[in-house]
């Protein structure tokens, strides 16, 4: 019997059942979760913005606008991660929408995605006050949000944007410029740790063109070419 065939008699049977009144099929989570159709603990993008937003986990709290869950496509093939967000960002209650954010945008096109084909996200979900570098006990306590998030966006790579994003997520006391355009893993998802943008912004000899080509690399892992200028 070939695969077609047993689609159609899946088909027949089930249209079947459902003309003699049947309106609710019971189907194994297992199965379900393997079809990417609901994630196995019933949680959802939703219920973790939900406590994003209501979270007092550390003092950002006290001096935010607005939490930062991030946003984009809820299945992506890749997702970026940046270290917190800025004032923008806190302003809007958006990932990378300043400066640094255009730039990033640019880079994506450039891959030939979108900005709503990738997902963008912070290892902080709220700015730290004067742009600060984010501190480990911040870190420790918001990663969570993070990694729940990864869980259920299951991206095909992880694109780490400068030290922080890698260092929130990998185990490691090696530079951004040592760590940069070599995979590492997070849980078993492809990371490529590259340069923040805000790094790129302040223009330093050589960096954009290692950018590009860590961001090649993630095009020829996805089995895909960056379009033609
Ligand atoms: N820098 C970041 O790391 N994240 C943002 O969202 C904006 C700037």
């Amino acid at each position: 019997m070939s695969f077609d065939d047993i689609i159609d008699d899946v088909e027949t049977y089930l249209k079947y059942i459902k003309e003699e009144g049947t309106s609710v099929l019971e189907v194994e989570r297992s199965t379900l979760d393997a079809m990417g159709r609901v994630p196995v603990n019933d949680e959802n993008m939703k219920t973790v913005v939900e406590e994003i937003s209501k979270c007092t986990k550390c003092s950002l709290s006290e001096t935010r606008k607005n939490t930062v869950p991030g946003q984009g496509n809820p299945s992506p093939e890749i997702l970026f991660i940046g270290e917190a967000p800025g004032a923008d960002e806190d302003a809007q209650g958006l990932a990378f929408v300043g400066r640094a954010g255009q730039l990033l945008a640019k880079m994506i096109e450039a891959m030939g995605f979108t900005r709503d084909e990738v997902f963008i996200a912070n290892i902080l979900k709220c700015r730290p006050p004067e742009n600060r570098k984010p501190s480990p006990d911040e870190m420790s306590v918001c990663i969570s949000y993070l990694k729940r998030q990864i869980a259920l966006l299951k991206p095909k790579v992880i694109v780490a944007l400068g030290s922080t994003a890698v260092h929130g997520l990998v185990e490691s006391d090696l530079k951004i410029s040592e760590l940069r355009g070599n995979w590492t893993e997070f849980e078993g998802i492809k990371l490529m740790p590259t340069f923040h943008p805000s790094y790129l912004l302040r223009n330093p000899p050589g960096a954009k063109k290692k950018v590009w080509e860590d961001l090649q690399e993630v095009l020829r892992h996805l089995g895909r070419k960056a379009p033609a200028k």
